[in-house]
C-alpha cells in the first residue's frame, strides 16, 4: 500500500501521458505554449504499463486515470488502454481530456477498456470559448462529449472553471444544459498552477460565489458525506435530483486530508500532490535496471513523505515549479 504518515491510502494513480496541449486555456498557459518535453525525456508506452502493472499489484491502486496536457495527443492511447485493461487485478480507467478527437476515438476507447471521461468544458458560447482556450475548437468539445455518452463511456463529467468578467455569468446556463444532456457538471475553482503565474486569490470566482449563482435558477441540497468519500467534489442535487452538480472548492474548501491521490509525470517522476515541491524519479530507476521490488519501494518512501495539505494557506506558500500542464490535472 502507499500510506503516508498521516494515515491515508492512495489508490487513485493519475497518469500523465504528455504535457503537450491543442487548446491554450488562459488560466493554464500562455499563448505560444511552453517549453515542451523532448520524446526521449517522456516514458515508453511499455515503461508507462509496467508502472502501472506495479502500481495495481504491489501498491493497490484501484483507479487509473490517464490526463495530460492534452492525453488524446498520445498516440497509442486505444492500445496502452488495452494493455491496462489486461492487467490483473484490473484497474478502473478514466481519462480527463478537453474533448477534441474524442468523437473519432471515443468507440475505441471505450472498446479497448476505459470505463469513463471527464471533459472540459468552460463555457456554452463559442466567442467566450476562443477566448478563454485561444482556439476555435467549440463544436469539436461538443461532438466529443457526445461521442463519450453514445460509447458508453458513462457518467461523462463536465469540468468548468469559471473566469472574472469572462464565463462567470454563465454557470444556471451551464447546469441546464448539463442536466438537460445528462452530464454531471463539476466546476473547479481557478487554482495557483498557470505556467504564468497570473493566479490571485481575489481576483478568483469561489464555490460560494458559484452556489450563489446557481441557487438564482435552482434548489440545490446536499449530498451526504458518506457519498463523497475521497472525491475532491462536494455535490449537490438539483431540484431534488437525480441530477447532480458538483464543485471542486481547492482553494476555499480545501479536502487534502481524505486525499487518495499519487501522481506520475508523463517524464516519470512520482508526486505526493498537486502542490508538492519535490518529485522523485522513477524513471531513472526504471532506466537504470531497477527492479519491481525497487520500484515498488522507491514509490512508497515517496509517498510516506506526502505533506498533510497543500499549503495553500501558508503565508510562505510557493507555486510549484511545474505548471498544471505537466504535472497532469
Ligand atoms: P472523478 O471525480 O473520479 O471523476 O475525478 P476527478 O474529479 O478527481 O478528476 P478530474 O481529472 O476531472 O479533476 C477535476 C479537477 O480536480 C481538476 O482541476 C484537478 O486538478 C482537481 N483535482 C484532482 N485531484 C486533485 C487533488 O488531489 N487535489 C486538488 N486540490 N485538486 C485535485
Ligand atoms: N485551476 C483550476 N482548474 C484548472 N484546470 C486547468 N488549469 C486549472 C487551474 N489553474 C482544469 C482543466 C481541466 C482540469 C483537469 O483542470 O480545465 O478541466
Ligand atoms: Fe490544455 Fe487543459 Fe491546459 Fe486547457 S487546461 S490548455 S485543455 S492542458
Amino acid at each position: 500500500m502507499l500510506i503516508d504518515t498521516y494515515g491515508r491510502a492512495a489508490t487513485d494513480l493519475r497518469v500523465s501521458l504528455t504535457d503537450r496541449c491543442n487548446l491554450r486555456c488562459t488560466y493554464c498557459m500562455p499563448e505560444e505554449g511552453l517549453a515542451w518535453l523532448a520524446k526521449p525525456d517522456l516514458l515508453t508506452d511499455d515503461e508507462i504499463v509496467r508502472l502501472i502493472r506495479i502500481a495495481v499489484t504491489d501498491l493497490g491502486i484501484t483507479e487509473v486515470r490517464f490526463t495530460g496536457g492534452e492525453p488524446l495527443l498520445r498516440p497509442g492511447l486505444v492500445s496502452l488502454v488495452e494493455r491496462c485493461a489486461a492487467l490483473r487485478p484490473r484497474p478502473r480507467m478514466s481519462l480527463t481530456t478537453n474533448g477534441i478527437g474524442l468523437g473519432r476515438t471515443a468507440r475505441a476507447l471505450k472498446d479497448a477498456g476505459l470505463d469513463r471521461v471527464n471533459v472540459s468544458l468552460d463555457t456554452l458560447r463559442p466567442g467566450v470559448f476562443q477566448t478563454l482556450t485561444r482556439r476555435k475548437r467549440h463544436q469539436d468539445v461538443l461532438d466529443g462529449l457526445a461521442a463519450a455518452r453514445a460509447a458508453g463511456l458513462t457518467p461523462v463529467k463536465v469540468n468548468a472553471v469559471l473566469m472574472p468578467g469572462l464565463n462567470d455569468d454563465e454557470a444556471p446556463e451551464l447546469l441546464a444544459w448539463a442536466v438537460a444532456n445528462d452530464y454531471e457538471l463539476r466546476f473547479i475553482e481557478q487554482m495557483p498552477l498557470d505556467a504564468q503565474h497570473g493566479w490571485k486569490r481575489d481576483g478568483m470566482i469561489t464555490a460560494g460565489d458559484i452556489l450563489a449563482s446557481l441557487r438564482t435558477r435552482f434548489r440545490l441540497t446536499p449530498e451526504g458525506e458518506e457519498e463523497r468519500g475521497a472525491a475532491p467534489a462536494e455535490r449537490w442535487l438539483v431540484d431534488g435530483g437525480p441530477a447532480r452538480v458538483g464543485v471542486i472548492a481547492s482553494v476555499t474548501r480545501p479536502f487534502c486530508g481524505s486525499c487518495d491521490r499519487t501522481r506520475l509525470t508523463a517524464d516519470g517522476q512520482i508526486r505526493t500532490c498537486l502542490f508538492a515541491r519535490e518529485e522523485s524519479d522513477l524513471r531513472g530507476a526504471l532506466r537504470s535496471g531497477a527492479t519491481d521490488g525497487e520500484i515498488a519501494a522507491l514509490w512508497k518512501r515517496a509517498m510516506w513523505g506526502k505533506k498533510a495539505g497543500s499549503g495553500l494557506d501558508d503565508p510562505s506558500f510557493l507555486q510549484p515549479q511545474r505548471p498544471m500542464s505537466a504535472i497532469g490535472g
